[in-house]
């Protein structure tokens, strides 16, 4: 039986660990990348990999509806595009909100309402979705509202998907990071105790877990993944 899934983000910090780790459990893997190319050594690992920018709501839901056109068995989603900007209440505009919840909340919605379809029609499915610590904790989100409040939409969206999946065997899980031991990370923090960092492997490990036979079972899932920091 094909156990397809979809990654969005695929060619982040936290994609390419995520699909590794995918690919090496025996997934097949379809992906998606923004405006830049699939990476060489990772195009290999993919059925399907293709540009999408997933703001774009009729493109993404064309999309969504080719691959499981084709996969029809694609039966869950990671969904990790996001980007990160700073900002307290007073900085933040109106057009850094827009930004901030195109890019960390319609990326997601976007996928996840013309699949919802296919897994109701398909009798069930699993999406994750990864949020951030600061959409938690208003300590670690005062100085970064706009991508804490965009990541805030969705925890707001996986508690909307468990209850309408109810009975359905669908679910949706928010996995929390904490700073993720990137080299941009490292870059703008070179004070940092970087091992206090949690590895995007580490992440990727995470995930595969909740796709799995036991992880599926879980449901209003949010996940923490913080180490030490
Ligand atoms: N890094 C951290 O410390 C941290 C902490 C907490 C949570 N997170 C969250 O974890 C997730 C992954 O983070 P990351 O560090 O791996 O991010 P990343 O390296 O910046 O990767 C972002 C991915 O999203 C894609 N993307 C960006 N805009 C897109 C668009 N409009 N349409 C389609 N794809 C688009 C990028 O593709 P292109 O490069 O081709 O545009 C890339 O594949 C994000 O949701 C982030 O908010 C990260």
């Amino acid at each position: 039986m094909p156990n397809h899934v979809l990654i969005t983000g695929a060619s982040g910090n936290l994609g390419s660990e995520v699909v590794k780790k995918l690919y090496d459990s025996g997934y097949g893997i379809c992906a998606t990348v923004g405006s830049g190319d699939v990476p060489l050594d990772m195009a290999a690992m993919l059925l399907d990999a293709r540009q999408v920018d997933l703001t774009d709501e009729a493109a993404t839901q064309s999309y969504v509806e080719e691959i499981t056109g084709q996969y029809p068995g694609l039966r869950a989603a990671v969904l990790l595009v996001g980007g990160f900007a700073m900002g307290s209440i007073s900085d933040t505009t109106g057009a850094m909100l827009d930004k901030q919840i195109n890019l960390n909340f319609k990326t997601a919605f976007f996928v996840a309402r013309p699949l919802l379809k296919h897994f109701e029609k398909r009798g069930g499915g699993q999406i994750i979705l990864v949020g951030s610590r600061p959409a938690i904790l208003p300590k670690a989100g005062k100085d970064m509202v706009a991508y804490a409040l965009s990541k805030s939409l969705l925890f707001r969206l996986a508690e909307f998907i468990n209850e309408a999946g109810k009975g359905k065997q669908i679910t949706a899980s928010v996995l929390v990071p904490s700073t993720i031991d990137t080299a941009a990370n490292r870059q703008n923090m070179p004070e940092a105790d970087f091992t206090k960092w949690v590895k995007a492997s580490d992440i990727a490990e995470a995930i595969a877990f909740l796709l799995s036979d036991t992880g599926s079972t879980l449901r209003e899932t949010v996940l923490k993944v913080y180490n030490e920091s």
